[in-house]
């Protein structure tokens, strides 16, 4: 099975048709990247992936559920459990600490934190010292480290992040690069970035190319930004 397995999802916004037969396989545990031109539709894929916009048609399977065929409450209650997602603004609550922060889904859903777990999760991710900080008072990159962290805390089959360095300099992408590759190598949960950066891109193993609504082409990474940037020329330009 995949963590995640989008079939031909097709979607229109007005007259124009940003997916038009998108299909994509996440190895369970795989670290993929995705890239496309602005405006091709990767936010409209997430959206769809995590059930927060409908598909027109397709479908999108995590852990072997399809996504597109649930309500919106049960897609609330799924994402909660299955699908941890990562923005590019961090979406941290304000007048809640780290630690509220991180375990509110999990709270949401009366699910019982598992507190050995959770001092793994923030010694991997660095952020032990800043449990009973307020989110306002930590910098970008701090903040996103959280917002990583809350998007693992259920242990989902798939952590889909937008750009998640988009708002952040150069020292800081590199630490959320570092921070996805431990949050991979925790072994638990799927990765798929969403990222215009090569850099950011050629963490992960494999990246796919995203134009005219279909994935163009997918290669492994080799972890080497230029052959990423050459890749990108290739397929999307
Ligand atoms: N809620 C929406 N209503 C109308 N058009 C939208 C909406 N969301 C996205 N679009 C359009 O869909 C296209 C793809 O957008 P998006 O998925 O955000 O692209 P990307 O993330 O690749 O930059 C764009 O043309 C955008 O204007
Ligand atoms: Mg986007």
């Amino acid at each position: 099975m995949y963590a995640l397995n989008a079939s031909n999802v097709k979607r229109k916004y007005g007259a124009v048709q940003v997916l038009d037969g998108l299909s994509l396989r996440l190895e369970q545990n795989g670290f993929d990247a995705l890239m496309g031109p602005s405006g091709s539709g990767k936010s409209t894929f997430l959206h769809i992936a995590c059930g927060l916009v409908a598909a027109d048609s397709g479908s999108v399977e995590i852990g072997g559920a399809d996504v597109t065929a649930m309500s919106d409450s049960a897609a609330a209650k799924f994402r909660r459990r299955h699908v941890g997602v990562v923005f590019q603004a961090f979406n941290l609550l304000s007048g809640k600490t780290v630690r509220d922060n991180v375990l509110f889904p999990l709270k949401l859903d009366g699910a019982r934190p598992d507190g050995a777990r959770m001092a793994r999760l923030a010694s991997v991710l660095g952020v032990e010292a800043l449990m009973d900080r307020m989110p306002e008072s930590l910098s970008g990159g701090e903040q996103q480290r959280v917002a990583v962290m809350r998007a693992l805390a259920a242990a989902p089959e798939v952590v889909l992040a937008d750009e998640p360095t988009g708002n952040l300099d150069a020292a800081a992408t590199r630490d959320v690069c570092a921070l996805l590759k431990s949050a991979s190598a925790m072994g638990e949960s799927a990765i798929l970035v969403v990222t215009h950066d090569p850099i950011v891109a050629a963490t992960a193993n494999n990246v796919h190319f995203l134009k005219d609504g279909v994935i163009v082409a997918s290669h492994p990474t080799q972890n080497d930004p230029a052959r990423v940037a050459s890749l990108y020329l290739e397929a999307c330009s």
